[in-house]
């Protein structure tokens, strides 16, 4: 087991919200503690594929999403926290993969084309980026770099480890090595957590998200205007749990599931209020984002440091991801 090597990114395009702590961040918390191999790292190349017109947004937000990597308690001795600009074999990597995959299979991505109808790549004549329609096979570049076996991720990454594997089988059989490593995700236990609104995103520019840095007022402010169910009208009709966004956030966050289930019970049955349902995960997420606000605030007071974190895990990958990319050369005849 001492040989497993894990690898995530974000991207760096906004504070992460507790939609990225319920899907993503909590699994990396528990694998610092099982593994001294993981990498953590700024997907900063990818987030330009399609904010490329706004580089300041992606230079700000690095800090800002280190910050909250800091923030849960995500540790630079547990992992290694890297910037992936400052790791330009992985450029290499992609250059070299993009021989391996066709563009029909790019364009069958199922991730890539949900998100080329969100951006409006490719709708009403707008043009589609090459870099935005290549990133899953930097994405891989990302992934085989490091030899990593597990990424914890979201659903909505799956089509990219599927990618990765297709890449890496080809290569291990078109150049006759073993040089590249098959990955698998880790999902964990909560899927998605949808905005406050029910939406099934949450997202900056729909103002449906929690951040994980909210100021107590704002928080509470959000859930009071948390979507419920529309036909509870007065307290004693019957409710609905499904779709119902204060039980969704209780089922991800509330620490008695007996109290909750007994909730819900109620609330079908009808006689339980919604404010009453709002005040006790108002008290849960307040517990919950205050000591991440605090040793955020913490961090901040020194962000050369913060970059100081990055800077020096930037090299230790770098290290990696070379030795790696001098294997991939070798199988190809490039090694001179
Ligand atoms: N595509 C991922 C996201 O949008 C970010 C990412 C880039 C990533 N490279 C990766 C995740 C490698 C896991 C492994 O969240």
């Amino acid at each position: 087991m001492g040989k497993d090597i894990t690898v995530t990114g974000d991207r760096p395009t906004g504070k992460l919200h507790i939609g990225h702590y319920v899907g993503s961040l909590v699994t990396r918390l528990d694998l610092q503690e099982k593994y001294g191999n993981n990498l953590v790292f700024i997907a900063d190349m990818q987030a330009l594929t399609d904010n490329f017109n706004d580089p300041l947004k992606v230079r700000t937000n690095t800090l800002e999403v280190c910050l909250d990597w800091l923030a849960v308690g995500l540790k630079p001795e547990r992992n290694t926290f890297f910037i992936q600009s400052l790791v330009p074999e992985l450029t290499e990597f992609t250059v070299l993969y993009m021989n391996l995959v066709s563009l029909g299979r790019l364009e069958r991505n199922p991730t890539v084309k949900t998100e080329m109808k969100q951006k409006g790549f490719g709708v009403d004549g707008n043009p589609v980026p090459m870099g935005f329609l290549c990133y899953p096979i930097s994405q891989a570049a990302d992934i085989t770099a490091f030899k990593a076996n597990i990424v914890p991720t979201g659903e909505d990454q799956n089509p990219m480890i599927e990618q990765t594997n297709e890449i890496v089988r080809r290569f291990n059989n078109i150049y006759n090595c073993d040089v590249l490593v098959e990955c698998h995700t880790l999902l964990s236990h909560t899927q998605r957590l949808p905005g406050i609104d029910g939406s099934s995103k949450m997202g900056k520019s729909m103002n449906n998200a929690i951040y994980l840095c909210e100021e107590s007022s704002s928080l509470t402010e959000k859930i009071n205007r948390m979507y419920t169910d529309p036909n509870h009208l007065h307290v004693s009709d019957p409710g609905t749990v499904e779709g119902n966004m204060v039980f969704t956030y209780l089922d991800a966050f509330d620490p008695s599931k007996e109290e909750l289930e007994e909730l819900k019970a109620h609330y079908r049955r009808g006689g339980l209020g919604d404010m009453v349902l709002k005040k006790r995960l108002n008290g849960i997420m307040q517990d919950f984002i205050r000591p991440i606000r605090e040793r955020r605030n913490e961090f901040e007071k020194d962000k050369g440091e913060v970059l100081n974190i990055l800077l020096k895990g930037s090299q230790v990958a770098r290290e990696i991801a070379a030795n790696t990319l001098s294997e991939v050369k070798k199988a190809m005849y490039m090694d001179y």
